[in-house]
């Protein structure tokens, strides 16, 4: 048991919010045969739940916050000299609500969790969007962060529908319940098996194992 803990992937999670998926990943992490653990929990504000909920669970914080900085330069250089220190093997943004810029993108693999199936309703305001669209379906996407707003290889994505009546809060939650197993799911296999990324495919798992998203 502590052989496999301490051969756990370490992430560091990003959050901007509530943190439900932050919970998530604390939760399926409390088992050691998951593989990875969460060494460390950032946010660019104070006092959100998000903060509370790795406080709770004993892991270290950090907060950096645009404001603060006098160019979005330093500003990025600040939050990937924090993420650096806790030397991850991962970092996810479950819920960050900021772009993560070069410093940290060339350095560590950045998965982002999206409310909306990519490459469609893209950015802030996926739920919104794809409601106001009239889609029928809907759902969520794990990617890998690239430079671009929600442009990354995809690496998993499961469909939730519309449902008569919904509004942008019924249904984000919605999505959010599958978004959350979803994630912890994908989270689980790339620490267990590994990933290759080729063009915009990613595969996880041993390339001769045949193990595939
Ligand atoms: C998620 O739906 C995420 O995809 C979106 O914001 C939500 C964050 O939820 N960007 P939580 O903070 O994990 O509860």
């Amino acid at each position: 048991m502590g052989v496999c803990v301490s051969k756990a992937a370490r992430l560091v999670v990003l959050v901007s919010g509530s943190g439900t998926n932050l919970q998530a990943l604390l939760d399926a992490s409390a088992d050691p045969s998951y593989g990875a653990r969460v060494v460390a929990v950032g946010a660019d504000r104070d006092g959100i739940e998000g903060l509370a909920r790795a406080s709770r669970a004993g892991i270290p914080t950090f907060v950096r916050k645009l404001g603060d900085y006098p160019s979005r330069a330093g500003w990025d250089a600040a939050l990937a000299s924090e993420i650096a220190s806790h030397k991850p093997d991962l970092v996810i943004s479950a819920g960050f609500m900021k772009i993560v810029g070069a410093p940290t993108l060339e350095e560590f693999p950045l998965l982002n969790t999206h409310p909306a199936l990519l490459p469609a309703f893209p950015g802030a305001h996926g739920v919104r969007d794809a409601l106001a669209h009239g889609v029928k379906v809907t759902g969520c996407t794990v990617m890998l962060a690239d430079a671009g707003v929600d442009t990354g290889p995809i690496v998993a994505q499961e469909a939730v529908p519309v449902l008569p009546g919904d509004d942008v809060a019924t249904l984000h939650e919605r999505i959010k319940t599958v978004e959350r197993r979803l994630l912890v799911d994908v989270v689980g296999r790339m620490a267990r098996e590994g990933w290759t990324v080729s063009g915009r495919t990613v595969r996880i798992g041993n390339p001769s194992g045949g193990e595939s998203t």
